[in-house]
């Protein structure tokens, strides 16, 4: 399973131990309450389970009705709503044209230098139709995979409407993923087609895309049989004649129509890949009628849309689950009109992102810790140069959100004004699951507190046995919900290993969590080897299978230790080959060495991967039966003092590790 459950207890005592007494509490305002658009009686109407779910699902327009509504019977695979049929682009683009919407801004795009679009709902339906028209003319057909390896430009969201529309399931890749990471993720899921562009803004430069395809491709294994070029920089790129075709020209000899594609609820929606706890990323793939209706629910009641007076921004990459769901399909389903922004949060100054605020008129903000804390970090001088009434609502997803965090957001982001919500749910949950309702809750920092009407779950103790308020434990969801993952990509007996097996009958999420007196929920970070950098999930195994596939390494663990930005940062243990040691040695080699393994890192998978420090060792901490003992690590890249050392094969290797650190030259942190 991969918890370790040594290291479960002692991280959990000491994030316990943090919660303070003395929790502070944010009432919603009569003022918000009144307009909210949920009311505490949500709860009790979700006691009907199905019929509750069934009614967010009559929401959404269906091609032929549903009249089931839950299936378990092949546990843990669900089939929700599974007799009836619907699209999902028609859902959050054409049905609102035809209720006369068409005028209404879709997309307010801003490219990083500066550049803006306007895309109305209208507009959106030609693009998505035309694109659709183009993928059909490149031979993609309903249930094909397409990859999607994109910036943060407009053609990304009608990018994966447009397979939506055909029915063809979208893999989309984060643009921080190698040439090796994006080869296999094609590979995995078989897609015919890629979708990328030559490049996009990051840090006021232009930063290539199109060479990790050719990269990929070169590989010469894949499925794929054409690349569609979106021009976003106009750098030089490689070209295969017969494989490559530009965006731009395909879409331009494409009519502006196409009639959607009704497909069955359980027709395979997306595949998104993420990492797990062994060293290949688990294909998570979601479903179309479950998954519609969560989105469109969760992103209603959460962030009180009113589409036709907000604007609503949430600032995740397309690349991640966050970015499929409350960029792309919730907000598109409930009509609303969004901020979409390309680059980096400090270019060209950091106060980019609240100048956008400021010129959109930003109503809702949907961000990660990671960001608010380097806002704090930053200074308060810099929002408050800005005009920032406009916010009624701030979100905060990704990772636990500490109240200090918590506080300052609300504060000086949200004038004191604005409720925060933390919503807690993963890339398998499809949509948010833990989260105050803001209008109903009375929020307290740093706690997810309630789960959503609709969603049940539990914290248990290793039994599985639920625990009494004031305890902590495992996060578990005792029900079905709509959202919920379908599998993992062509591999049905992990999905069942990993999330239905350690307590059978309920999914386990991987998250440690604790009830506080009240009852409420607080997340307290991953139980096994996953790793949240700045809310992006890593594995620890991925980034190790990627050290020891450099010649120079002979064994590798890698943990993430506490960051006070980041909430986590990478941290490797490295033993090198005799022939590497001797490189290692000579003055000013060590350095080299370190750099090198941290390139080799950033190839392999990204340079979202690339450890903070690599500490070269002699030895790795193991129990009797080879496990490598993270805690302890995690202990020394903490510079904390070494825990319970007892259960280790050989005592003395905690010491040869402190020693070897502390030799100069040898410590990069
Ligand atoms: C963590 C991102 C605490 C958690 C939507 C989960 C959180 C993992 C929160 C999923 C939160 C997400 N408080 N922890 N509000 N939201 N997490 O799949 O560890 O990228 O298991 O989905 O992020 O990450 P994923």
């Amino acid at each position: 399973m991969g918890i370790h459950e040594a290291d479960t207890a002692a991280g959990t005592g000491e994030a316990l131990e943090n919660l303070s007494d003395e929790i502070r509490r944010f009432p919603p305002s009569p003022e918000f309450a009144v307009q909210a658009n949920a009311k505490a009686e949500l709860y009790e109407r979700a006691a009907d389970h199905e019929g509750f779910w069934a009614e967010q699902a009559r929401a959404l327009t269906w091609e032929t009705p549903f009249t089931e509504v839950l299936d378990f019977s092949a546990a843990p695979r669900a089939r929700w709503f599974a007799d009836g049929r619907l699209n999902a682009a028609y859902n959050a683009v054409d049905r609102h044209v035809a209720a006369g919407l068409g005028d209404r801004v879709a997309i307010h795009w801003e490219g990083e230098p500066g550049d803006t679009r306007t895309i109305t709902y209208a507009e959106l339906q030609g693009e998505v139709s035309r694109a659709a028209n183009a993928l059909v003319a490149l031979g993609v057909d309903t249930g094909d995979r397409v990859a999607i390896y994109l910036p943060m430009i407009p053609e990304a969201v009608v990018a994966m409407l447009a397979c939506a529309r055909i029915g063809a399931p979208h893999s989309v890749v984060f643009g921080g993923f190698s040439a090796e990471a994006l080869h296999t993720r094609i590979l995995d899921a078989e897609a015919s087609l890629v979708i990328t562009a030559d490049g996009g803004y990051r840090r006021g430069a232009a930063a290539a895309l199109k060479p990790a395809v050719d990269g990929a491709l070169a590989h010469g294994d894949t499925a794929v049989r054409h690349v569609l070029v979106v021009r976003r920089t106009g750098q030089d790129v490689g070209w295969t004649p017969g494989r490559d075709v530009w965006w731009e020209e395909s879409l331009a000899a494409a009519a502006d129509v196409h009639e959607p594609v009704a497909v069955e609820a359980e027709h395979p929606l997306f595949i998104l890949y993420t990492s797990g706890t062994t060293g290949k990323p688990k294909g998570i793939f979601h479903t179309t009628g479950g998954y519609l209706t969560q989105a469109a629910y969760t992103h209603r009641v959460v962030f009180d849309l009113k589409p036709e007076t907000d604007v609503y921004w949430c600032t995740a990459d397309v690349g991640w689950v966050t970015g499929h769901t409350y960029v792309t399909y919730g907000p598109l389903l409930n009509g609303a009109t969004q901020l979409l922004y390309e680059g980096t949060p400090d270019t060209p100054t950091k106060g980019r992102w609240w100048e956008l605020v400021e010129k959109y008129g930003v109503t809702i903000l949907y961000t990660a810790p990671t960001a608010i804390r380097t806002f704090m970090k930053w200074g308060d001088g810099i929002p408050a140069a800005y005009d920032l009434s406009s916010l009624r609502l701030l979100g905060s997803v990704g990772e636990p959100i500490n109240p200090e965090a918590w506080v300052w957001y609300r504060h000086v982001i949200g004038g004191d004004r604005t409720p925060v919500v933390d919503t807690w749910w993963q890339t398998e949950t499809g949509g948010i699951m833990i989260s105050p309702l803001p209008g109903v809750t009375v929020a307290k920092p740093g706690s997810a507190q309630t789960p959503l009407p609709g969603v049940r779950a539990e914290v248990v103790d290793e039994a599985g046995e639920p625990v009494g308020n004031g305890r902590g434990g495992y996060l578990v969801l005792t029900h079905p919900w709509p959202g919920m993952l379908r599998g993992i990509w062509g591999d049905e007996q992990r999905f069942k290993d990993t999330y239905w097996s350690r307590f059978p009958g309920r999914y386990f999420a991987g998250d440690g969590a604790k009830k506080d007196d009240d009852g409420d929920i607080w997340l307290l970070g991953r139980v096994d080897d996953v790793m949240n950098i700045s809310g992006h999930r890593l594995s620890t195994t991925e980034i190790e299978s990627a050290l020891v596939s450099h010649p120079w390494v002979a064994e590798a663990a890698v943990v993430g230790a506490s960051d006070p930005t980041t909430g986590q940062a990478v941290v490797a243990f490295v033993i090198l080959r005799a022939d590497a040691v001797e490189r290692a040695d000579e003055p000013g080699e060590g350095g080299d060495v370190v750099a090198t393994l941290r390139g080799h890192v950033a190839a392999e998978i990204g340079p979202i991967a690339k450890p903070r420090s690599i500490l070269i060792v002699a030895e790795l901490p193991k129990t009797r039966s080879g496990k490598i003992m993270r805690r302890l690590l995690r202990d020394v890249a903490e510079q904390r003092a070494v825990g319970d050392v007892t259960t280790l094969a050989d005592t003395s290797v905690m010491e040869l590790i402190r020693v070897g650190l502390n030799q100069p030259g040898r410590d990069p942190m």
